[in-house]
């Protein structure tokens, strides 16, 4: 790990802007001390044009921001708060490979993951370009021998499941992307994903394979993850018992024995910055594909990764979501401000968070394929922004990250929309939608898939202008359940569409988050791209670990909540 950078400038600390200024003044017209809305959302839309106005193409994406809680004039104010705080600039340093996470000196490159072969970066002196695409090359190519069968498990069986294992970014991206992109599976694969140390997790995906075609990818950036490392060793485990169980292996040939050793770099591939670990692990290198420790763990989907996926879908189409994401990236990275989505998106964020006391943030995408989006974005966005401390050291003078949340639609309709709808908190939300499904299924005469964007369309309207006490009269509703019938409105969504969710469509919108993150981050004047926060958890599990197996010197330089909760676990031990 580097050693954090002495000579960055202190970020520009955004309250002190003349933007944040008038942007408290403007919030005092949409609310008034006591929370009543002054400025509504019904009143916004007498506007002329406002949808034209507020809709903005980001590739294929359709982005309609219409339905915030906006106007032109805080529109203006929080992109001259952007250029306040050096938005553009801090972009530029991104893409050009500037050491911008100066808490651990290094440069954030996620950007050059995607860029065209063709391209150049150098970064030190080392075209980063040329590195990417020949680690790519690498992963195409075991890719295509997996999905030819020209790679066999170690009896000469074809590869049918390719089991990653991998926590974190190591683990998120790659299972989201898995599902979404579920129609251009190939028939003959599956994946599975061990994540949890949790042992539930490695039984229950393990349960029901065969370890003669089953291939494993240890994915691990820095490969001394306890999760991942422990599931890697239960998994080589159950696949030499299982080649011995099936007389592949013989009974006595033990795990050191030059035909494990084969077996296992036959089930055995690996993803890491730490290539030397992997080889200690017993992985041979030559079955390992590389990565830079300028890739983030959260944002490495698209790096080697990503090598369960490219098997899956195969490098085609892992290359089209490569360009999906680099067209998002030039989007951002040329786009002028107020028409630049992820800057928008971003700095739309940046207001409810700061100016209209928001807390949390919903993401709703209406398509069953993402629905593991939501769990992606809350490392993506929560790693990178739960802070308070800036990147000069300094405490932040503001609030930080919201919360990120959400379930797919129609589903979270039945769940827990009514707090969406009624409760007393704003939580502003984006819809997400494809005008062509994977599965065109009609029941009868209907379009099963336009009853799904029927309620797409029909949820954000009426959050954004709810139902009045007069219109619940004129239904006939009794008085004295009018008041609990009323939908107040008035509730912020973004709405996102586009024609289908293709492995380019799915990178744009990864990316869109991407620098969503970004963007709020430079405004609050964190490093998004370190993850301190997730340590001393890590450290106290070790020093814990020693009390629950029966050492009391442990035990007693605890807490007497955790001594309790120990002595708890020891009397109530079945093994
Ligand atoms: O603990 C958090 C974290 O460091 C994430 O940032 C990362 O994605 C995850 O752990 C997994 O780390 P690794 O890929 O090094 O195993």
């Amino acid at each position: 790990m580097g050693q954090p950078r002495a000579d960055v400038p202190a970020p520009i600390d955004p309250t002190t802007t003349a933007a944040w200024a008038r942007l408290g003044e403007l919030a005092a017209r949409y609310r008034s001390d006591d929370g009543t809305w002054t400025t509504t959302l019904t009143g916004l839309f007498t506007e002329p044009d406002r949808v034209e106005a507020h809709t903005h193409p980001a590739g294929d994406l359709h982005v309609d921001l219409s339905k915030n809680l906006v106007d032109a004039g805080v529109l203006a104010e929080l992109v001259a708060l952007a250029r306040e705080v050096g938005l553009e600039g801090h972009r530029d340093a991104m893409f050009a490979g500037e050491r911008i996470n100066v808490t651990e000196d290094r440069a954030v490159l996620h950007t050059a993951l995607r860029l065209p072969r063709d391209a150049e970066l150098h970064v030190d002196g080392q075209d980063v370009v040329a590195d990417v695409h020949e680690v790519l090359d690498r992963v195409y190519a075991f890719a295509t021998q997996v999905r030819t069968g020209a790679w066999r498990g170690f009896s000469g069986e074809r590869i049918r499941t390719v089991v990653n294992i991998g926590i974190g970014g190591s683990d998120l991206g790659p299972v989201m992307a898995y599902e979404a992109l579920t129609p251009y599976v190939d028939d003959a694969l599956t994946c599975r994903f061990i994540s949890n140390v949790d042992p539930t997790d490695a039984a229950q995906t393990l349960a029901g394979l065969d370890p003669a075609s089953t291939l494993f990818i240890v994915s691990s950036k820095t490969f001394t993850t306890l999760e991942t490392l422990t599931n890697a060793r239960l998994s080589r485990t159950w696949l030499l018992d299982g080649l011995r169980e099936a007389g592949v292996l013989g009974a006595d040939d033990g795990d050191d024995s030059p035909a494990a050793r084969e077996a296992v770099a036959r089930h055995f591939v690996a993803v890491s910055t730490a290539l030397d670990k992997v080889a200690d692990f017993g992985i041979d290198p030559a079955n390992a594909f590389g990565f830079w420790d300028w890739v983030g763990g959260r944002y490495s989907l698209d790096s080697a990764i990503g090598t369960s996926l490219a098997i899956a879908v195969g490098p085609e189409r892992f290359a089209e979501l490569l360009d999906g994401f680099h067209t998002m990236d030039e989007h951002f990275r040329t786009a002028p401000l107020p028409q630049n989505v992820p800057a928008l998106m971003g700095l739309l964020n940046v207001w409810y968070v700061n100016f209209l006391g928001a807390h949390t943030h919903a993401v709703l995408p209406y398509a069953q394929s993402l629905h593991r989006f939501p769990a992606y974005l809350q490392q993506l966005t929560m790693e990178s922004n739960g802070k308070g401390v800036r990147w000069d050291g300094a405490s932040v003078r503001t609030d930080t990250g919201e919360v990120f949340w959400g379930e797919p639609g129609t589903n979270g309709q039945h769940a827990f929309y009514q707090l969406l709808h009624q409760g007393t908190r704003i939580v502003p939300a984006d819809f997400i939608a494809f005008v062509n499904p994977a599965h065109p299924l009609r029941d009868g005469e209907t379009d099963v898939h336009e009853l799904l964007l029927a309620n797409f369309l029909a949820q954000t309207r009426a959050l954004a202008f709810g139902k009045s006490a007069e219109e619940v009269r004129a239904e006939g509703t009794a008085e004295a359940v009018v008041a609990a019938r009323v939908f107040p409105g008035n509730r912020p969504t973004t709405s996102i569409l586009a024609p289908a969710l293709t492995p380019a469509v799915l990178g744009q919108l990864i990316a869109l988050y991407e620098h969503i993150t970004f963007t709020q981050g430079v405004v609050w004047g964190i490093d998004s791209f370190d993850q301190w926060g997730v340590e001393l958890g890590k450290q106290l599990a070790k020093q814990i670990a020693p009390a629950l197996s029966g050492d009391d010197s442990v035990l007693d330089a605890q807490d007497p909540s955790t001594q309790s909760l120990v002595r708890y676990y020891r009397e109530h031990r079945e093994r």
